[in-house]
């Protein structure tokens, strides 16, 4: 039998290449070559096996790294800062966690919103610093084959233009009025602190020039009238604040990219509150197969998600989303 720590030193490895090959590939040459250069480096490993597993996660090293000012060089540059830089980049691994919020994602969550009539109490649960809790203070461009949708909030253009790539049968025409919000998370991030707001921008990965420019947009609208953010689990946190929520308003819970990071007896607890709420809306954004009931869906229509999040409403699955909400492919009702 190989001994545990080499059995663990094999996981990270095979973790490093295949983060390397799924999730970087496409979309950054820099995370790429970083992750297929600690899946072959000893040293490297050793320092990361020295964490609790959670803290090992490429995303997070990389972000640290690149917070204390390591660049977005070779992975020979990185490797000779890491190893001079490890004692304060695993103390800032400890410390945070990968918070990535992404305004992005109101794009895809706009179609569901705009069909409610009336104002809208909106709740997020795992909600970051809260920036998706701003629907209606983006402006939109809806992109489909036959032109452009443009849409703006009520006070004029925003600084914040959120583009989406529109497969379906209509985009949105109207941005819902927000009549009240307020979010749950672990770890509340506060937009206007400099350093919680510099470090959601380093968990943003080098290429995504235009993700960095649309985190700047919304943090500048989001710090001139913060949310409501409570800190504590989802689970515990959501019924006292869907019965606070205004009566006289529809109220919509939803959660984007959040349910992952919660263990499956945990996400069926979840799906049981939000299932006992009828009154409620529930729209729901993650990954396909994170509720098992939308996995299921999808297969059973023979879709396959590519990728994509799915978002569904009240438990149906209605679309498959592009994770930061750059595209939205409308599901035909089965
Ligand atoms: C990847 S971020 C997504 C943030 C935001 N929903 C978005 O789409 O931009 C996931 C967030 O969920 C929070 N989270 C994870 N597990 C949670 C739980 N059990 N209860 C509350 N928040 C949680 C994390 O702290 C983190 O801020």
């Amino acid at each position: 039998m190989q001994p545990m720590t080499e059995l663990e030193a094999e996981s990270v490895r095979d973790y490093y290449r295949r983060f390397a090959e799924l999730e970087a590939a496409d979309t950054s040459p820099v995370y790429t070559e970083w992750a297929q250069g600690i899946g072959e480096d000893e040293a490297l490993i050793d320092l990361l096996l020295d964490l609790p597993r959670p803290k090992r996660q490429a995303n997070l090293l990389f972000a640290a790294a690149r917070h204390l000012g390591a660049g977005n060089g070779s992975f020979a540059e990185l490797r000779s800062w890491l190893l001079d830089h490890w004692e304060e980049t695993r103390a800032l691994m400890l410390a945070r966690s990968t918070q990535t919020n992404e305004a992005g994602r109101c794009a895809v969550l706009l179609p569901a919103l705009a069909a409610i009539d009336g104002p809208i109490s909106l709740i997020e649960v795992g909600a970051s610093a809260g920036l998706c809790l701003y629907p209606d203070r983006y402006s939109y461009e809806y992109r489909s084959e036959s032109g452009t949708i443009r849409l703006d909030p009520a006070d004029g253009p925003s600084p914040a233009v959120l583009s989406c790539e529109f497969l379906g049968s209509e985009p949105p025409t109207r941005i819902p009025e927000v009549a009240w919000r307020a979010g749950i998370d672990l770890n509340p991030l506060d937009i206007a602190d400099p350093d919680e707001r510099e470090w959601l921008r380093s968990l943003v990965w080098p290429e995504h020039d235009a993700r960095r420019e649309r985190l700047s947009a919304a943090a500048g609208i989001v710090e001139t009238d913060p949310p409501r953010l409570i800190s504590g689990d989802l689970c515990d946190r959501i019924e006292p604040l869907i019965a606070e929520a205004p009566s006289d308003s529809q109220i919509v819970v939803f959660h984007s990219a959040v349910l992952a990071y919660l263990d499956a007896p945990r996400r069926e607890e979840f799906a049981a509150i939000m299932r006992a709420h009828p009154e409620v809306v529930w729209l729901s954004n993650e990954g396909a197969g994170v509720l098992p009931e939308t996995g299921v869906q999808l297969e059973a229509r023979g879709v396959d998600p590519d990728g994509r999040f799915v978002l569904s409403v009240n438990g149906i699955a209605t679309a498959l989303t592009g994770p930061h909400g750059q595209s939205y492919e409308e599901l035909e009702r089965s």
